[in-house]
């Protein structure tokens, strides 16, 4: 397992111009964390009286291991530091948001009182049905500017949202709202991609058939020529919600530690969990790694090609991005339709200046060829940022060359649904190492450990942990505090974060991949669990294991061993109807690429199904020890 970094070539940096340091809001990195470091509390302190209170805190942290609190008794709202402050001071008119559709004119710009006003008007519709503090909202939308202010709306009011990504199918999309206990589902008639409409309606109707806590269905009609019918009982449209309302809604007080909303993220064993973020502490770290990490200034263009309904789009396209008064871009298209220049245009057009996107669209865009970014021009673009993997060197080198012309720092921003907000990274102006995130930023304790939880020396692989509490760190999981405690109990004292990692001598950190049974897809987290579950719940599956198979340019595609039932034989046809099934109770993301059909599958003696041994057989290499193993 270990790897050795003596063994490999001399490490590579590349040192960006030291203006990028110099005209940055985090100066010195060296100088910042030490700062940081001898006085944690100060140093948040200083950060988040850079927002809008109702009233301070009387206290930075309370810890009282594994549970923090951050900013207490503060009262605070995030929407008012994302909008009202930009309203009453000098961004009223400054554009806030450029949606992008699919179609050369389709487009919908929104300046921060544009969308100050639609968010207040929907917050009030959303009083009008009845929704009050501290309820579920659930949103599964594609991505266009009522997902935003939906969102908005939602933490305006004190309601808490749980955003399900667009592209999971109905059985997913139940299980969260069965776990949230949703009284409203808000939702689009339909979503488009690559010029085709994909309805979306009928998804939802089967995933509310068993949740009763869902009183109402809000849904955005797009198709106006054909509009879908609305029964009236239970569905309300989109912007009937809106009308008949005070224009004015008052930001809620919200507590430092009220809960702001929930986010699903795939879980190793069944059931996804319900990843809990509160008010106070989120907005300070989504608010400070986006003023100094992406180091956004008031001429920035802002564009992070992720859906909102990822934790990535939660933080760096709404509400971080927001509250530092940022021109964000979002687009409901595809990185390659109608052909692989599209982005490129977008950044031509609209003048990016920092794209934030994802290692799969990266590789991609690598197959595609250089020719089409070569046919745009680029030079507005002045950060780039990568999240959801490993930046493999290869695709930094070509991010970094064809992208960034050599001059744009690459921030490789580590970090995770759990964190809420970047954790390592290589800070603006620092020596970049091909391969490697970076290193902790300030505010933040990483380190690579072994199960003791004693840091592993430079170039052993070991468990990445986090050493102390930081603001935006979930407080639990929904109706699961004893998975919470699980995150903390793992490695004594330490956050666990489920990745294998190495640091090299120089202190940076790569991270190699997941320690555990989730598999990233093209940037999605897919538990093998829910793929497993999905397959065994289709009548000809007695048994499955599904396993992660490396992939150049999904990073991992998925595999699955299928045991049938004896009333069942292997076809062809069986295979075909398998992926359908998946991609129903699942979503399209799910679908394995391969299902063997297998008569046995290996197993611990007290019946758990052993992924490593299938995985190393499907690569050809050693299963290692497997005296553990059933006959
Ligand atoms: C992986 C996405 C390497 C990692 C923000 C983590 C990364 C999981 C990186 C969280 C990166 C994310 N380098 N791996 N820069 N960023 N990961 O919850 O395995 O969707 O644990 O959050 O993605 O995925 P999640």
């Amino acid at each position: 397992m270990e790897e050795s970094a003596q063994s490999r070539p001399e490490p590579k940096y590349y040192t960006p111009n030291p203006s990028y340091r110099e005209k940055s809001w985090m100066g010195d990195y060296s100088w910042t964390y030490n700062e940081f470091l001898k006085d944690p509390e100060q140093f948040w302190d200083r950060i988040a009286k850079k927002l809008h209170w109702f009233s301070e805190w009387d206290k930075v942290k309370e810890w009282n291991y594994p549970h923090a609190k951050w900013f207490v008794n503060g009262k605070t709202n995030i929407t008012y530091n994302c909008l009202d402050r930009h309203v009453l001071g000098e961004r009223r008119n400054k554009v806030a948001l450029i949606w992008k559709g699919e179609s050369e004119d389709d487009e919908r710009v929104f300046t921060y009182r544009q969308l100050y006003r639609e968010v207040m008007r929907f917050a009030n519709g959303l009083k009008k049905l009845g929704v009050v503090k501290g309820d579920r909202v659930c949103i599964y939308m594609p991505v266009i500017p009522e997902q935003v202010i939906a969102m908005l709306a939602c933490a305006r009011i004190g309601a808490v949202h749980s955003v399900v990504f667009g592209g999971y199918g109905a059985a997913a999309l139940n299980q969260r709202i069965v776990d949230a206990g949703a009284k409203i589902v808000i939702t689009a008639d339909m979503a488009i991609r690559r010029g085709k409409s994909i309805p979306l309606k009928h998804t939802i109707e089967e995933a509310i058939i068993g949740a009763p806590t869902v009183e109402h269905l809000i849904i955005l009609r797009r198709e106006l020529r054909t509009p879908v019918e609305i029964h009236s009982e239970m569905e309300i449209d989109f912007y009937e919600v809106m009308t008949d309302v005070e224009p004015d809604c008052p930001a809620e007080v919200m507590d430092s530690e009220d809960p702001m909303f929930i986010l699903y993220t795939s879980g190793t064993t069944g059931a996804p969990k319900g990843i809990v973020h509160t008010c106070g502490g989120y907005m300070v770290g989504v608010y400070y790694t986006t003023r100094y990490i992406f180091d956004v200034k008031e001429s920035d263009v802002y564009w992070c090609t992720a859906d909102p309904g990822w934790i990535t789009g939660h933080s760096y396209v709404v509400y971080g991005p927001l509250s530092v008064g940022a021109t964000i871009l979002i687009g409901e298209g595809t990185p390659d339709y109608p052909d692989a220049g599209i982005w490129w245009k977008m950044v031509e057009e609209y003048g990016v200046s920092i794209l934030y996107t994802a290692p799969t669209a990266i590789r991609m865009f690598m197959k595609m060829g250089r020719e089409w970014p070569d046919k745009y021009n680029l030079s507005s673009l002045r950060i780039l940022g990568s999240v959801g993997e490993p930046l493999n060197p290869e695709a930094f080198e070509w991010f970094y060359h064809v992208i960034g012309k050599a001059k744009c720092p690459i921030v490789d921003t580590w970090w995770q649904t759990e964190t809420g907000m970047h954790m390592i990274t290589t800070v603006l102006g620092e020596p970049m190492r091909p391969g490697f995130a970076g290193k902790s930023i300030p505010g933040v304790i990483a380190d690579v450990v072994d199960k003791t939880g004693k840091s592993v020396p430079p170039g052993t692989s070991g468990f990445l942990v986090i050493k102390e509490p930081w603001p935006a760190m979930m407080r639990t999981v929904y109706n699961n505090e004893e998975r919470y405690i699980k995150y903390w109990e793992t490695i004594p004292g330490c956050y666990t974060v489920g990745d294998l990692a190495i640091k090299g001598e120089d202190g940076n950190i790569m991270v190699i991949g997941r320690s555990d049974d989730l598999i990233i897809v093209s940037g999605h987290n897919i538990g093998t669990a829910e793929v497993e579950s999905a397959l065994v719940s289709h009548k000809a599956v007695a048994e499955a294991a599904v396993i992660g198979k490396p992939d150049p340019l999904k990073g991992n595609t998925i595999k699955a061993f299928v045991i049938l039932r004896n009333t069942h034989t292997p076809s062809d046809r069986l295979k075909n109807e398998l992926f359908y099934h998946v991609r129903i109770t699942l979503g399209p993301i799910a679908i394995p690429s391969e299902i063997e059909f297998v008569d046995s599958l290996p197993k611990t003696r007290s019946g758990k199904i052993v992924r490593r041994v299938l995985k190393a057989k499907e690569m050809g290499m050693d299963p290692g020890d497997i005296s553990t193993l059933d006959e």
